[in-house]
């Protein structure tokens, strides 16, 4: 670059910094001058986040909202939408209220608003942040015509036990990956301007460690070291944090012993001081007054706890409403806590451009051309295609060729409700797109044969239970028996089945955690039974968490992973299976043998006794081996892919240094297709012990049948660092392994060292 282009590139730099700056002054003396006339109770109003109308996770809790607006002591809502919807309570807040300040507006928009995307953890699969980045802007731009300013998302908690109900909404076990992906919500979902009507808000959660919770049990205790917390645990919110989300919630767990939602060395040392995040803190739903459970203290207790934990918004919880001037008064809470916390809850609202219009997300022509139209739609279908995982396809069973007989099977051929997963309160299942209703689009009725086989689900408590909460799942007019009995008679006149079975979309989630992970009984019954016919079979999963599928895996041909693909899952589907499209999609999470191996996850340590199947005295359990069924980052494509030697730039390198790793990838089969080449790194000595392998790296490549191409990766030295004891972030001079491969399980290896 020249000098003066040089020059000129600075002083831009310089002038947008000034104009931030000066935006910022300005910011804060309109907030300033709007509290000096704010009473106590009016900026403890603004702290309170009730839920209004539809509800998804538990009773209405919040009474005579709209009386509340009025007196001012509403800060935000959540749960409503629609143009017409917002515009009647924004119109409360900004004509009937002393000061006129207008609302926020929340809403769980979590893999896509009206239009559904894959659920996160299928999204996750795609391994592609471009990607997930465009599907958050479509759902923010969505949202946003819709009369929303803020979504409850990226959720990025870690998880490694698929007991977890929430491992769905979530981009899996890697902090690598999930830290991406945490970017690129945050990216998608904000853009680069508020100001614009069609950026929101996002929303970090659960801060901190949800996705640890003991046994997999949802608000279960979670208790770990700082060491792997800040290893291993933390890094997604850190990235959410560093690419500018604009507000945290807090998680229900505990942390070292403390309610996250009181832990002021989470949300004051950590997340203020050491990140220095200067967004918004909100709670989650009732994650106050739940603190009474935890043995907190009583709810006036538990409300000084949060507010000088740092707390800014109460989730329903209505603690902030109820005990909070008193605790001013009382000097419990310092004036300056809820001086900070409104300032922050105002700063959001002018960030937005809501004091300048509190109807700029309030557009009825907007919300017609925006929601649902063609290029959303086609990203549904683009994603739901990107996230499946070809688990397995012995034979070439897939693609299937249009000229077979074939038969397809299961309770989710003709199925749309569970299409659209869970958390997708505003999608519309009725417009979700069946396989079934893809396949005769495409290929014309009448030309599969098709059989139900089995109900979702058989066993009536669990059927009650999900049905309680909107679980939508009915029972066939026959019965079980003679289901599979049709079902069979139907897969002996074909050559090859589909058989589409899974989950209840409210098997995972919110309060959906499982003991055992499997396919429901039932259907594996009709798996077993169909399997008898000797017919070669494809399985094609849709489920919301990795499932312990031994028994599927080997006894099937193929296992094709959909997840619950969202509103075009049916035609991405039906275009996977005959070789339209070449899944491309990777796991982001293990998939175990079998629920005692659990939590399983690919990024473990060696132990002082590693995995030795001849030696007793080891790490391995006597009944089955320590691997998994199918690893992290697994995901088979209908061509094949080699990997030739890693080339290393140096097998030495300095702190100063890049190294330069190169492995040459080639498609060696019969199809076009896309690979996504990992890297992992191994550090052999630590002053603690590391994980076996670490993913550093990862890129899609494209490779036409034939084609081969050089996949270069740069490290440097920040990719060798980690937390040490004293928690500080540090690479240790060594020896390292480099790995590159097709999983984190099938790769080559080389070595290198750090002087
Ligand atoms: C969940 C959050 C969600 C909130 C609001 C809570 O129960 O944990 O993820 O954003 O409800 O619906």
């Amino acid at each position: 670059m020249s000098r003066k282009l040089l020059s000129v590139g600075l002083l831009a730099v310089c002038l947008q910094g000034q104009a931030q700056l000066d935006k910022e002054v300005k910011m804060n003396q309109y907030i300033t001058i709007l509290m000096q006339k704010m009473t106590l109770e009016e900026k403890i109003g603004q702290l309170n986040l009730p839920s209004v109308g539809f509800d998804v996770t538990g009773p209405i809790l919040s009474q005579g909202v709209e009386e509340k607006i009025k007196k001012g002591l509403v800060g935000g809502v959540f749960n409503t939408y629609t143009p017409a919807a917002v515009r009647k309570l924004q119109e409360l807040a900004v004509n009937e209220t002393r000061l006129k300040i207008p609302l926020l507006f929340g809403y769980d928009v979590i893999h896509g608003h009206r239009t559904i995307f894959p659920i996160p953890l299928g999204l996750s699969a795609t391994w592609d942040p471009a990607l997930v980045q465009r599907t958050a802007r479509a759902a923010g731009d969505e949202a946003a015509a819709d009369g929303l300013n803020w979504v409850y998302s990226p959720m990025v908690d870690i998880a490694r036990d698929p007991r977890w109900g929430r491992v769905s909404e979530g981009a899996g076990e890697d902090p690598y990956l999930g830290s991406q992906l945490a970017t690129a919500y945050v990216k998608g979902y904000q853009g680069n301007d508020f100001i614009l009507d069609n950026t929101v808000l996002a929303c970090v959660k659960h801060f901190a460690l949800y996705g640890a919770g003991e046994a997999g049990r949802d608000y279960n205790t979670v208790d770990m070291s700082r060491l792997r917390m800040y290893n291993e645990y933390l890094p997604p919110y850190k990235a959410a944090i560093d690419a500018g989300v604009a507000t945290v919630m807090t998680s229900f767990n505990e942390i070292d012993g403390v309610p996250a939602t009181a832990n002021k060395w989470l949300l004051q040392d950590l997340l203020r001081k050491q990140w220095k995040f200067n967004g918004l803190i909100v709670t989650d739903y009732t994650g106050i007054p739940e603190m009474s459970a935890h043995g907190m203290g009583d709810a006036k207790k538990v409300g000084e706890l949060a507010l000088n934990a740092g707390n800014e918004m109460d989730m329903v919880g209505e603690v902030f409403l109820k005990y909070g001037a008193e605790l001013v008064k009382s000097g419990k809470v310092d004036q300056a806590v809820i001086d900070a916390a409104c300032r922050n809850v105002l700063e959001a609202k002018y960030k937005l451009g809501l004091f300048d219009d509190p109807y700029r997300y309030v557009n009825e022509a907007r919300n017609k051309t925006a929601i649902m139209n063609e290029a959303k739609l086609a990203l549904s279908k683009e994603a739901a295609i990107k996230s499946m995982v070809l688990l397995k396809n012995a034979n070439n069973t897939l693609p299937l060729q249009a000229g077979k007989k074939i038969a397809f099977i299961g309770p989710l051929v003709q199925d749309q409700r569970n299409l659209i997963g869970n958390w997708s309160g505003a999608g519309d299942w009725k417009k979700a797109v069946s396989i079934w209703s893809a396949l005769e689009q495409k290929y014309g009725a009448g030309k599969f044969l098709y059989a139900k086989g089995a109900n979702l689900i058989d066993d009536p408590a669990l059927r009650k239970r999900l049905n309680d909460h909107d679980g939508q799942i009915t029972l066939d007019e026959k019965s079980p028996e003679q289901l599979i009995t049709d079902a069979v008679q139907t897969a002996q006149q074909a050559d090859v089945v589909v058989a589409v079975l899974g989950e209840a979309f409210g098997m995972t989630g919110e309060a959906a955690s499982r003991s055992m992970i499997g396919l429901p009984d039932n259907q594996l019954e009709l798996l077993k039974a169909l399997k008898k016919t000797g017919k070669p079979i494809v399985l094609v999963l849709m489920n919301g968490r990795p499932l312990t599928l031994q028994w599927e895996n080997d006894n099937v041909e193929a296992i094709l992973e959909t997840w619950f693909g969202g509103t075009q899952a049916g035609t991405a589907i039906a275009e996977v299976l005959f070789g339209e499209a070449n899944p491309s999609g990777k796991l982001s999470m293990t998939f175990p043998r079998n629920v005692g191996q659990v939590p399983i996850y690919y990024n473990h340590k060696n132990t002082g006794r590693p995995f030795d199947e001849n030696q007793k005295y080891t790490s391995k359990y006597l009944d089955i081996p320590n691997s998994p069924l199918y690893p992290f980052g697994h995901g088979l494509s209908y061509t094949t892919f080699s990997y030739g030697e890693i080339k290393l730039s140096k097998p030495t390198i300095t702190n100063a240094d890049k190294l330069q790793v190169t492995v040459r990838v080639e498609n060696t089969g019969n199809f076009d297709g896309v690979e996504t080449v990992q890297l992992y790194i191994r550090d052999l000595v630590g002053s603690i012990t590391r994980p076996v392998k670490e993913l550093k790296r990862f890129e899609k490549v494209s490779l036409k049948k034939g084609e081969g191409k050089d996949v270069t990766f740069t490290l440097s030295v920040d990719d060798l660092k980690f937390y040490n004891t004293d928690l500080k972030f540090v690479a240790e001079p060594g020896d390292f392994k480099v790995f590159v491969g097709t999983s984190s399980e099938q790769v080559k290896e080389v070595a290198f060292s750090l002087k």
